[in-house]
């Protein structure tokens, strides 16, 4: 894990509104996982936002990093108004990656959850030891979908379900799941992110099949390096922080809803 000042390099609204993807230029050859994530640093004028905030690393190309992101707030807020050539200050790559495990392969994305899973497709889908993923993005509508063009650069299946019918499957994205690894011979691997209600239930749909599952965890997070211990995950060992034992977690470790109040 580094400390690293960027130059930004691109910071421009996608087709969808509040949607936005960034391209930082470190001045080295940085190296990252899928499925890890970077802490980057709020400039304001104020304390306010006072800690830095996660993103996923969505793409990597030798020293250009991308994420892709979404104003929820006032951070995000702030960090859409950069323009090129300013410096942004982050630290990374945080967290451990996804696992790379032989199979068949699906990965299902909900909403922005596809920013980390855009990375892990590429990886996969070039990687000539592994089998090609099937990749499932889910979106409450057609708007919502501006990644959709990076994963189809890829040369790999990809589905897609919108909650509205907008494009693709009329449906959530986990019941297009249930057909897809019905559909597959053997047993094998999904790789997930997204909502929580998403990924418990694709948790349930993977165990049912005897496939393995990986979820990673956009839980709130302050510090990133495992120091405040804010960001607790309730798992079958005790609990866990996302930040430094996760953001992927196996799925039957993860505790959902009841179980996760009870330990
Ligand atoms: C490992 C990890 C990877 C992430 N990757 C991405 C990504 O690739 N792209 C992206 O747009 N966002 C991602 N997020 C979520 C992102 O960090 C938050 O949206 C961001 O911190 C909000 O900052 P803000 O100051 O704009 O909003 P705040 O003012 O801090 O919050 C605004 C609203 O967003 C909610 N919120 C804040 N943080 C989170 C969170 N972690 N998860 C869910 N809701 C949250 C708050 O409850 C509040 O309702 C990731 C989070 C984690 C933990
Ligand atoms: S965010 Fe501080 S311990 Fe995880």
């Amino acid at each position: 894990m580094m400390l690293e000042t960027g130059t930004v390099r691109e910071n421009r609204k996608a087709a969808a509104p509040c949607y936005y993807r960034m391209v930082i230029e470190v001045p080295r050859h940085f190296q990252a996982r899928p499925g890890q994530f970077l802490q980057i640093q709020i400039e304001s004028k104020t304390t306010d936002p006072l800690l830095r905030r996660p993103f996923s690393i969505a793409g990597l190309s030798q020293n250009r990093v991308t994420v892709f992101y979404q104003i929820k707030g006032k951070g995000t807020a702030l960090l859409s108004r950069l323009q090129t050539s300013d410096q942004i200050s982050f630290l990374g790559p945080l967290g451990k990656p996804y696992p790379i495990v032989p199979g068949p392969k699906i990965i299902l994305a909900g909403g922005l959850g596809a920013a980390g899973l855009l990375f892990l497709a590429k990886d996969l889908s070039v990687d000539s030891q592994s089998e090609k993923p099937v990749v499932i993005l889910g979106c409450k509508t057609k708007e919502d979908l501006f990644f959709l063009h990076d994963f189809q650069d890829l040369d790999i299946p990809i589905y897609c379900a919108t909650e509205d019918g907008s494009f693709g499957f009329k449906g959530l994205a986990t019941s297009l799941l249930s057909q897809k690894i019905k559909e597959q011979s053997k047993k094998g691997i999904l790789y997930a992110c997204g909502p929580n209600p998403m990924l418990a239930a694709a948790g349930k749909i993977a165990k049912k099949y005897g496939w393995s599952a990986y979820f990673s965890l956009e839980i709130m997070m302050a510090c990133g390096t495992g120091l405040c211990r804010g960001c607790a995950v309730a798992t079958r060992s005790g609990y866990c922080l996302a930040c430094v034992d996760g953001p992927v977690f196996p799925s039957e470790e993860i505790l959902w809803g009841k179980n996760a109040q009870r330990i």
